[in-house]
């Protein structure tokens, strides 16, 4: 990702510029519906081939192994082949993923299904951000970041929709075989894109770097002035696995990247995400219709929490949004697990689950969803930034299988008020280490942040200015 500094006088964003950013966030979007389709195919299929809660876990989970897979290949892939045929590839396997999902005969086929799925999944999440982050110009770079997250809560909430659309039928292999189409449009957008000119000049093709930018950028100074940046930045290599056995202040980022997405995941949201029926039917709502409807209003509070973060974010801070929302979720997963325990029998009863599980949403969507992915983008120095941030995807995916392979075990081990008093002790884990470690970026720049690291400075004070 580059840092330059392009001159502040930019008058606007070239319409092109927004029309490849768009397609490139499309990624966010097969993303989102990849994650939150399975929540409501879930009990159909399950049915149709007598699946216990362990194959149904194997089923959601092996879609994150192959997300993890996906993330790491894609970092080498990337530099070789280009953000753009990286993509290709990835948007490539959304599209085998979801048919075979469709035709899947069995739970083997399903679950190879899921995996491919999986892996065009990781290749999303770590080739867009980084695509958007080096074709968007700096003054809309951040505000894209975050829009790759709506872009992916408006996936889950798509996804949500069809399913419940669906549900009436009970048709599972519609639910899953319809993302057909829009992975079709996402490979049809990326053929159109142009490579990123900042890998362009990595390998030495200037003149075509040029050819890019002069498409993109409203003048054709502010094209020449940001070609010059670039070429400076590129100087600074890659080399981010010596760095890190070199250096013991990127690894203290590395690490930090790696514990913050463990921290998103380990919030909870992700098993809501993926199990929401299934908790609106230990919450009292029996009718699949009244699960499904549940969930798409789930899903919708995902997508309008998010535009409050995306709001707040440069202006109150990272590390007190993060507070907050880890806060809320704490207080929600408490008050929820403690409902469970005295069992939910009224109407009153239920509703107030709902609200509770709204609430939960809301915090993780204002806070977690999107500042963790904006962090792991930051604190990364610029010459180990692609290992640091292959190594802070994966370990969300990571995390995602853990926490998607373990909750039905665990409602089954710990019944459903000992699962959520679990995660609501990890939402106050997550408030401690927040105090601990977490920086605050707001207003700084990257190449701050960087010198900081590399004085020595604690984690929690490399966003201070120097
Ligand atoms: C997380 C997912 C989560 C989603 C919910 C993403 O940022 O990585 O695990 O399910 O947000 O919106």
């Amino acid at each position: 990702m580059t840092t330059h500094v392009i001159p502040q006088s930019v008058p606007h964003t070239n319409r092109q510029t927004l029309l490849v950013c768009f397609l490139a966030a499309l990624a966010g979007l097969l993303f989102g519906l990849d994650m939150g389709v399975i929540a409501g195919a879930l009990p159909f299929l399950a049915k149709e081939f007598g699946l216990n809660s362990h194959q149904q876990e194997m089923v959601v989970s092996v879609m994150m192994l192959g997300a993890a897979l996906g993330a790491l290949c894609s970092g080498p892939l990337c530099s070789r082949l280009g953000r753009k045929k990286t993509l290709l590839i990835g948007a490539a396997l959304f599209v085998v993923g979801s048919v075979g999902c469709a035709f899947a005969p069995d739970l083997q086929m399903l679950v190879i299904s899921r995996f491919l799925l999986g892996a065009a999944v990781g290749v999303a999440s770590f080739v867009a951000p980084l695509y958007l982050s080096e074709i968007a110009p700096e003054h809309i770079r951040g505000s894209m970041i975050s829009l790759y997250q709506l872009m992916i809560t408006i996936g889950i909430l798509a996804a949500f929709l069809s399913d419940t659309a669906f549900s009436h039928s009970g048709n599972w292999r519609w639910m899953l075989g319809i993302i057909t189409f829009p992975a079709l449009i996402l490979f049809a957008g990326v053929m159109t894109l142009p490579e990123s000119p900042r890998w362009l000049m990595m390998k030495n093709k200037n003149a075509l770097a040029q050819k890019v930018l002069m498409l993109l950028r409203s003048t054709e100074a502010e094209a020449h002035a940001e070609l010059e940046a670039i070429r400076e930045s590129v100087k600074i290599t890659q080399r981010g696995w010596q760095l890190f056995r070199a250096n013991s202040n990127f690894r203290r980022t590395t690490y930090l990247g790696v514990l913050l997405q463990f921290m998103q995941q380990v919030t909870g949201m992700t098993v809501i995400m993926y199990y929401a029926p299934k908790i609106f039917a230990i919450a009292g709502f029996a009718s699949t219709e009244q699960q499904m409807w549940g969930t798409v209003i789930a899903g919708l509070t995902n997508v309008l929490a998010t535009f409050i973060a995306i709001g707040l974010v440069d202006r109150w801070g990272r590390k007190p949004i993060l507070k907050l929302g880890f806060s809320v979720m704490a207080v929600c997963m408490a008050l929820m697990g403690y409902m469970f325990f005295i069992g939910i029998t009224s109407l009153a009863q239920q509703y107030t689950a709902v609200t509770l599980l709204l609430i939960f949403i809301t915090g993780f969507a204002m806070s977690a969803g999107p500042l963790i992915w904006v962090l792991c983008s930051e604190i990364q120095p610029l010459a180990g930034r692609d290992f640091g941030v292959t190594c802070s995807t994966m370990a969300n995916w990571i995390a995602n299988m853990i926490i998607g392979a373990t909750f039905l075990t665990l409602i089954d081990n710990v019944g459903s008020a000992g699962t959520f008093w679990l995660y609501a002790g990890l939402n106050v884990l997550c408030i401690i280490l927040t105090l601990l470690f977490v920086p605050e970026t707001k207003n700084i720049s990257l190449e701050n942040i960087e010198k900081n690291l590399m004085a020595g400075l604690p984690l929690r004070s490399i966003g201070s200015s120097l």
